[in-house]
Order: C-alpha cells, then sequence, then structure tokens
C-alpha cells in the first residue's frame, strides 16, 4: 500500500522525506514524489518507478538548494485509480498549487465528488481518487487548513490517512486517518507523519498512532491532536522498542502472517466500492436504491452486454487458478451459465474451441505471469472479449484486457498468496452475481441474500483470525505429519486445492488435495497411520457424505480434522479435531474455510524453522515460461 512521509523541523525537508520513503519501500510502490515548502513557496516533484528515478530528478535542483525548505510531504503510490505516471502519482495539488496532499486508502466516493468539482469549475490533472481531496479543501479554504479539512472530511466516503500542507501555512503539517495506517512521530526540534514506523525510527521513537476520524496538527515544537469535530483531544505517547525490520512487519514475524491478518480489510476495500445503496453510498447521495443494495460494475464498464455471453472461460495459474475454479462453481450456481476453467499453461497449448460469444476472465495477482498473459493473447486473437481480475495496476495484463476488475488488496510480499486469493474470489463472486441478475436467473430476493452475506465476510474472516491460537495449537501437536491430504465436496473441493497448495508451498509438506467423492478411486490407497486428513465441511446437503469418507480414512489409522460452521455439530463424532467458521452461504464458504488452512500452513512452516515469506524454488511472479 501507499506510503506517507511529512516532516517539519529545523533541517532539510527533502533528505528527510526521501530517507523516510527508502524505509516505506517495502510496502511496495510504482511512483514516489515529494512536496518541499521553501522560500520560493511549495515545490512537488514526482516519478514513476522506483525511488531513485525521483532522486535521479531532484539531484542536480538538491545540490543547487533549490529544493531547500523545512517543511514537505513524501509518498509512495501503489496505484489504485489511474495507472502508475508522473501525473497520478502524489502529491496532489489544488488548481493554484498552494496545498499539497498525500493520501494512503481508496475515496469510495471519489467519482461522484469528481463531477461535483467539476461542475464547480476545478480542473483535475490526475485519473487519481485522491485528487479530489486538494480541490475539496480548497473549495472550504478560507485561509486557516484546519476548518477546510474538517469540511473536506465530512464529504469523503471510504478509506484515508491524509498528509497535508499549505504555501500559506510554512509552519505547519496537518493529518488525518479513517480505515488507514498513520503514525506521529515526536522529534527534538522535529516531528514527522508516516504510514508506518520504520520510516521514523531514523529521527524518533516517540510516535503516537492515529485512531479513526482522528486528526494531527504538526508544528516544529510540538503535535496537537483533535477530532473530526475539531475539539482538541489528549493521545497516549509509545515508545518504540522494536528494531527497524520487525517494525516493517508491524509486529508481526512474517509478510505473510501480516497479509493473511490484512484480508479482512482488503475483501471490504474490494467490496465496498461495487455496492450502491444503504450503506455503502454518502448520506445524500442518490442511489435510486434506498434501503437495499445493489452490486454496480458499471464503474468498469460491466454493462449488460457481457451478461448476452454464452459460456465463461476462465484461466491462472497457481493460487489464482485455484480462484477461479471456484469461479466457476459461482458462475454456475449464481448465473446459470456454463463455465470452463483451465491452468493457462495447458490452455496456450491445448487446441481450444472458441465461440464468438465466450468471455473470457483471467486472473494473476501480478498481472504480469507470462504463461497467463499467453493464454490471455489466444483469447483474444480469437476475438472473445476479456475480463482481467487483478492486484497490479498498469500491469500488462491490466493494460491488454477489455475490462479490469481490481482486487484492492494492497501489495503483497510473501511469496504465497494470501489476501490476493481471497480477494479474487470477491471479484468473482460480484461478477457472477451480477451475471446472475442480469440474466434473470436469481431473484431479488436471492441477490440480497447473497449481498447481506458477502458484506458480512470481512467482519466474519476477522473472527476467524481472532482464533489463530487454536490452529497454532492444532498445528504443534501435527508438525510432523508428511503426508497430509485435504479433501472436500463442491465449493470445498475448489477450497482443497488451494489449502492443500499453501501447505505445499511453504512447509514442503507432502500433500494433495481430491474431490471427497475420488476418495475410493485411488487416494484411499495411501491412507495409512501417518496421514493427516483434512476435510472442508460446508456444503450442508452433502454432509453425509463426507461423514462417510471421514470414517473411510479413519478406519485405516488416518488423524482427522474437520473445517466446518460453528454452528453444525455434525462432525463431533466423527473427527479427531473440529475447527468452527463462521457461517455464510455455502457457496461462498471458500473465502472464510481457506483462512484456517492458510493458519496452519503458516504454522507449520514456522514450527519447522522454515522461512515462510521465502519458500524454496518458489517465485511471487513467474514472468517467464
Ligand atoms: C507463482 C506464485 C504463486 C501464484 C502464481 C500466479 O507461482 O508463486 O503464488 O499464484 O505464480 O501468479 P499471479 O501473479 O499470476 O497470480
Amino acid at each position: 500500500m501507499c506510503g506517507i512521509v511529512g516532516y517539519i523541523g529545523n533541517q532539510e525537508a527533502a533528505p528527510a522525506l526521501i530517507g523516510g520513503l527508502r524505509k516505506l519501500e517495502y510496502r511496495g510502490y510504482d511512483s514516489a514524489g515529494i512536496a518541499v515548502m521553501g522560500k520560493n513557496g511549495l515545490k512537488v516533484r514526482k516519478s514513476k518507478g522506483a525511488l531513485k528515478f525521483l532522486e535521479e530528478k531532484i539531484a542536480a535542483e538538491l545540490a543547487a538548494g533549490d529544493l531547500s525548505g523545512s517543511m514537505g510531504l513524501g509518498h509512495t503510490r501503489w496505484a489504485t485509480h489511474g495507472e502508475p505516471s508522473d501525473i497520478n502519482s502524489h502529491p496532489h495539488t489544488d488548481v493554484s498549487g498552494k496545498i499539497a496532499v498525500v493520501h494512503n486508502g481508496i475515496i469510495e466516493n471519489h467519482a461522484k465528488l469528481r463531477a461535483w468539482l467539476a461542475g464547480q469549475g476545478f480542473r483535475f490533472r490526475s485519473e487519481t481518487d485522491t485528487e479530489v481531496v486538494a480541490h475539496l479543501i480548497d473549495f472550504y479554504y478560507k485561509g486557516e487548513l484546519l476548518p477546510a479539512l474538517i469540511s473536506a472530511l465530512k464529504r469523503l466516503e471510504g478509506s484515508y490517512a491524509l498528509g497535508i500542507i499549505s504555501a500559506e501555512d510554512p509552519d505547519h503539517i496537518i493529518a488525518a486517518r479513517r480505515e488507514s495506517p498513520l503514525v506521529a512521530g515526536l522529534g527534538k526540534g522535529k516531528n514527522l507523519i508516516a504510514s508506518d514506523v520504520p520510516a521514523l525510527l531514523e529521527h524518533t521513537r516517540d510516535v503516537y498512532y492515529l485512531k479513526d476520524r482522528e486528526i494531527a496538527i504538526l508544528g516544529r515544537d510540538g503535535i496537537d491532536f483533535y477530532n473530526e469535530e475539531g475539539r482538541p483531544i489528549e493521545k497516549e505517547k509509545f515508545r518504540i522498542e522494536w528494531d527497524a525490520a520487525a517494525a516493517e512487519k508491524a509486529g508481526y514475524e512474517h509478510f505473510m502472517l501480516k497479509e493473511i491478518h490484512e484480508q479482512p480489510k482488503a475483501l471490504t476495500d474490494t467490496l465496498r466500492a461495487r455496492l450502491r445503496g444503504a450503506g455503502s453510498e454518502p448520506a445524500g447521495t442518490d442511489s435510486g436504491a434506498a434501503g437495499s443494495r445493489s452490486i454496480n460494475l458499471e464503474e468498469i464498464g460491466f454493462d449488460s452486454s457481457w451478461a448476452e455471453a454464452g459460456r465463461v472461460v476462465i484461466s491462472a495459474c497457481g493460487t489464482a487458478w485455484h480462484a477461479g475454479v471456484i469461479g466457476k462453481y459461482a458462475f454456475e450456481h449464481f448465473a446459470r451459465i456454463p463455465a470452463d476453467v483451465d491452468v493457462a499453461s495447458e490452455f496456450r497449448y491445448r487446441n481450444p474451441i472458441y465461440n464468438p460469444r465466450d468471455i473470457f476472465i483471467i486472473l494473476s495477482q501480478s498481472g504480469e505471469t507470462a504463461d497467463t498473459l499467453a493464454a490471455m493473447r489466444m483469447a483474444k486473437k480469437s476475438g472473445a472479449r476479456i475480463i482481467a481480475i487483478t492486484n497490479v495496476v498498469g500491469s500488462t495484463l491490466a493494460r491488454e484486457a477489455d475490462l479490469v476488475m481490481y482486487t484492492w488488496a494492497g501489495p503483497e510480499i510473501a511469496v504465497a498468496s494470501t489476501k490476493a486469493f481471497t480477494t479474487q474470489l470477491m471479484c468473482l463472486y460480484l461478477i457472477a452475481l451480477q451475471f446472475g441478475s442480469l440474466r434473470g436467473v436469481i431473484s431479488a430476493a436471492e441477490l440480497a441474500a447473497a449481498i447481506e452475506a458477502l458484506d458480512k465476510i470481512p467482519s466474519q474472516a476477522e473472527r476467524i483470525l481472532a482464533d489463530k491460537e487454536t490452529i497454532q495449537r492444532f498445528a504443534s501437536l501435527q508438525f510432523n505429519k508428511s503426508k497430509v491430504f485435504y479433501m472436500g465436496r463442491l465449493f470445498d473441493y475448489a477450497a482443497s486445492l488451494e489449502s492443500a497448495l499453501k501447505l505445499k508451498e511453504i512447509s514442503y509438506t507432502h500433500c494433495e488435495a481430491f474431490a471427497a467423492g475420488e476418495l475410493k478411486h485411488g487416494p484411499i490407497a495411501l491412507v495409512d497411520p501417518s496421514t493427516l486428513v483434512m476435510a472442508l465441511c460446508t456444503q450442508t446437503a452433502l454432509f453425509d457424505k463426507m461423514v462417510s469418507n471421514i470414517k473411510e480414512v479413519k478406519a485405516r489409522g488416518a488423524s482427522t480434522a474437520v473445517i466446518t460452521w460453528e454452528d453444525a455439530d455434525y462432525f463431533n463424532e466423527t473427527a479427531d479435531s473440529v475447527f468452527r467458521i463462521p457461517r455464510t452461504l455455502d457457496s461462498l464458504s471458500p473465502m472464510l474455510s481457506v483462512i484456517p488452512a492458510q493458519l496452519y500452513a503458516y504454522y507449520i512452516s514456522v514450527l519447522r524453522g522454515l522461512d515462510p515469506d521465502k519458500p524454496r524454488n518458489l517465485a511471487k511472479s513467474v514472468t517467464v515460461e
């Protein structure tokens, strides 16, 4: 996710900002920029690509003292709205260039605000959601930043950490937060803001963590805090005792564990901007759906013509392919449309049969996987229309597809994919439901129930994570198991594929997934007392069948564990261990059932003394064949 740094003090701001941004590089970014307030006013410099390109760009000015100034903002951008480019990089300014803004998060109602501001005569330069914030503050600005910011915040929906400076006030930085991290650092003769502690440690170890809807005003000698009504508040100061490396992982031991924990937020971000109606839009906006919610994919260009497809073909690699398998089930279930799924490396060398009414859904976290791009290009050549689901704005896949739906998971650093997977599922479910609704195969009531269920998924994921010690304890008893099988039926079979991959990738356990109905056709020959069988059991109509399968492997000496609904007592007598997850629709279960499996894989890896973030022989993005 984006990184923010702000510096106000008695020394040069530009080197402090660049130094801070370097400490935030681990968060992933595609462009960088700074704004420095000096004797000659506010200067903004930004550049697409690595931080070193920005440094090269400003080197001459820095040497000549032309970027001199003791207050400024810095930003590393992970593109969400608008591709990575110099113009879309932060900081963004108002039309006159007196107010500069850096932002981390997503302004969900940016399109409406942009249209409204354009109507007021504001001229936009970038495609970003952030630029509306600069213009909105300018709209309310009457010579003081705090009241202007408070008025602007009232109009914003979504998440933000904001840093703001004005050329008319060279003695203050103002910052605000809602749902995106922001820390203020109290130094000697200097004060800072940052998205994360590592950017502050060179200057101070005394920090204040901003909470949602809090505002900070930093001067050279101190920091004052306010609520969003502008009333002063007291905040507790913390002393950072961690080292910088631990701070980068926000206190988690590994990026993978951090990313597993980021799933509730990533799922919320991916879902919320695609819902229209009560609770998903700012008060006062006319969605025409008061009291009820509907799926809004128009912003990504998904109109009714897409739902006229004769078949959906899904292609991807690795974890993204597993999301695709679940997608196939979802399209059949919610949209009653034929759906095929294939690994991209197979698809590209097959002799596939195309139909002019096919649409292709190509999934890729990175948007750069060689086999996936090749499959996409083949499908495109056949005349098929392409929907890309990717996590990287401006990636090759995003650029070449006809329509792009981004997963707003933020950068995924651990090689084993977690939050990218669950957010890919969220996108697939939204598209499948929209297909079903446009094709008239699901009723308004069914759609409403599904949307309500989707809306609960992030908080349900949070509840599973709150109970992670149960999985940790289980892992500590099972970490010697050299043979593990995941099995399930329907959506549980598809989720088993991903669950087994996680364990394989990071713990090097021999682990397979199979459809539970296939047990008797082969896998049961391998079952013996050294085997652990993990059964995913969320498909209520097939509980009896799963009980039989579990009994079959138990009779051959296997240890058994079940992942099922928290209110289902069905397996208590059969399985050795039962893990419970909050109840959602059976058809949506993979977004939740995979989380205990991710945690299990993580803990086994750690117990074996391995590094889950960097599994042997694997790469995060495979850009060659
Ligand atoms: C590699 C990674 C996997 C990933 C796959 C597809 O194999 O190790 O975690 O699922 O590539 O990557 P993509 O970026 O296309 O989703």
